[in-house]
């Protein structure tokens, strides 16, 4: 994992591999952003000048690299673009993605100096997380490894500004290290991340930060009636698991529970998926990783709420033993389920667990699921979709994503589309119903589970979780850890009371 400090040298005396400055796109063209002072002025006034001639606009993604000043401790200057200059304080989620670029652009180097605009603590933590993030890389089964992640990263900041610098960048540290967490388990491949062994991590996480964690294997699963998981991991080797990771805290006033869809594996089942629509559904656990991460930071940064996190997990798979388009299951909690399409597996292992997260009277209940190919269809592959059954929830978790750098948007569950659900002829639900607003149909079907008096809230995050395109900002290619930074801040702004 890459290091992070805070240092109040001037970027020009601090001994580094490079060092990093952000440039904008201002009205009259390139310009120099804060924070870079020093180097603007070691190269005499015409570092603007330089960076034009060398064809930089200041463009969000762009990534200049020139030879430092005479004098520099660093022998490489890299310029990153932070977008439009803004009238005021550049905002954090330009600087989080130009520190990934940063950090991006820099993979081999051993130490790296960020001269970003960092007026208070906000920006300075938007950069550490960003730079963290950036520097990510999955510890792959390639034999060559590519370039080693940027091994240090250095933040300087005004001296007035230091001591907040402090607490801002460990802020950072947590989420991001959970985070990469996150994109591990998305990464890791589905035969070496099965039930057991995801289960097993969270054990062994558990441990480590002192959370307490229940898992429920088969045998337990049957002896409770959980019905749903254990039809969707019935027809795999790797049989299901329930994973409860709760962190308390004595001073707690607010409970929440964040459930999480993760499907190891999704083929489809009987319901196969054809070629095409397979090679990247390991990223199916997205949302079991995401709660999972989002637990174990809340625990680190000590937050004043309970959290508790339930992992569904199972692997869909077809087999002789695996439910078929037919099939009625009995959810935990007594409803019936009649299986029409086996690719809508999701949903199932989610219903049980959010009816047993409901037994235990939390605030709220927020899942978080890479649900439906329809979602991606509506909002593209960065944006989550965001639907609950209270209108106030489902504002403020769209704003909380806001808040951090998470692109979402607020869906509705029209009443509507709940009828071709309810038709099945021998169940009381059927887990498919119209075709059209299928992403809002699996909402629906998901409300169906909540306990009567819990605000709940679903995150469709089958877009954003899993970057098949090239590496932008911070985001690299594949598991993305989407949604983890809006349940901390969720989080944290229940333990504020809010
Ligand atoms: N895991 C998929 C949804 C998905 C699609 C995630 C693309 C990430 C990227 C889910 O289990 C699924 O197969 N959903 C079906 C539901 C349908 C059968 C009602 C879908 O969206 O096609
Ligand atoms: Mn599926
Ligand atoms: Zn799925």
């Amino acid at each position: 994992m890459t290091a992070l400090s805070v240092s109040t040298s001037s970027a020009v005396s601090l001994r580094a591999d490079a060092l990093v400055v952000g440039v904008a796109k201002g009205p009259k063209g390139l310009v120099v952003a804060p924070g870079a002072e020093a180097v603007v002025e070691a190269f005499e006034g015409k570092l603007a000048e330089v960076l034009t001639t060398l064809g930089a606009t200041g463009a969000e993604g762009e990534a200049v690299k020139l030879p430092a000043p005479a004098g520099a401790k660093a022998p490489l200057v890299l310029a990153v673009g932070l977008g439009s200059a803004p009238e005021g304080a550049f905002g954090a989620e330009e600087l989080r993605r130009a520190a990934g670029v940063a950090a991006r652009t820099l993979a081999g180097a051993k130490k790296v100096a960020l001269a970003l605009p960092t007026p208070s603590a906000d920006e300075v933590e938007a950069v550490a997380l960003g730079g963290l993030l950036g520097a990510y890389s999955f510890g792959s089964y390639k034999g060559e490894v590519a370039k080693a992640p940027v091994a240090e990263l250095v933040l300087l900041v005004e001296r007035k500004a230091s001591k907040d610098a402090k607490a801002a960048v460990e802020r950072a540290v947590v989420v991001g290290e959970e985070m990469n967490r996150a994109r591990d388990l998305v990464n890791t491949a589905p035969n070496d991340l099965n039930p057991k062994s995801f289960a097993a991590i969270a054990q062994a996480a558990g441990k480590e930060h002192g959370l307490k964690v229940e898992v429920l294997d088969e045998k337990a699963l049957a002896k409770g009636g959980f019905g749903g998981i254990l039809g969707v991991g019935v027809g795999s080797a790797n049989p299901p698991r329930l994973v409860k990771v709760a962190y308390t805290h004595p001073k707690a006033r607010a409970s929440l529970a964040f459930v999480g869809k993760g499907i190891t594996y999704d083929s489809g089942g009987i319901s196969l998926k054809p070629a095409g629509h397979n090679e990247t559904m390991k990223c199916d656990m997205s949302g079991a990783a995401a709660v999972f991460a989002a637990v174990v930071a809340a625990k680190r940064l000590g937050l004043q709420v309970n959290v508790t996190a339930w992992l569904a997990l199972a692997e869909n798979m077809p087999s002789g033993s695996a439910t078929r388009p037919g099939d009625v299951l009995r959810m935990y909690g007594g409803k019936t389920v009649e299986v029409l399409n086996t690719d809508a597996e999701g949903r199932l292992v989610l219903a049980d667990a959010i009816v047993r997260a409901g037994e235990e009277r939390p605030d709220v209940i927020v899942d978080v699921a890479t649900l439906t190919g329809a979602m991606v269809l509506a909002l593209g592959t960065r944006t989550f979709g965001v639907m609950a059954n209270d209108e106030a929830l489902r504002t403020r978790l769209h704003e909380t994503a806001g808040a951090v750098g998470e692109s979402s948007w607020p869906m509705p569950l029209p009443a509507d589309l709940r009828k071709g659900m309810v038709e099945s002829t021998v169940a009381d639900l059927a887990n498919m119903g119209e075709r059209m607003g299928g992403g809002l149909v699996a909402g629906l079907f998901l409300q169906e589970f909540v306990a009567e008096g819990i605000d709940w809230a679903h995150l469709d995050i089958a877009g954003p979780a899993f970057n098949e395109g090239g590496p932008h900002g911070y985001t690299p290619k594949g598991g993305t850890a989407s949604a983890v930074r809006t349940l901390v801040r969720f989080a944290e702004d229940t333990a504020a009371g809010e």
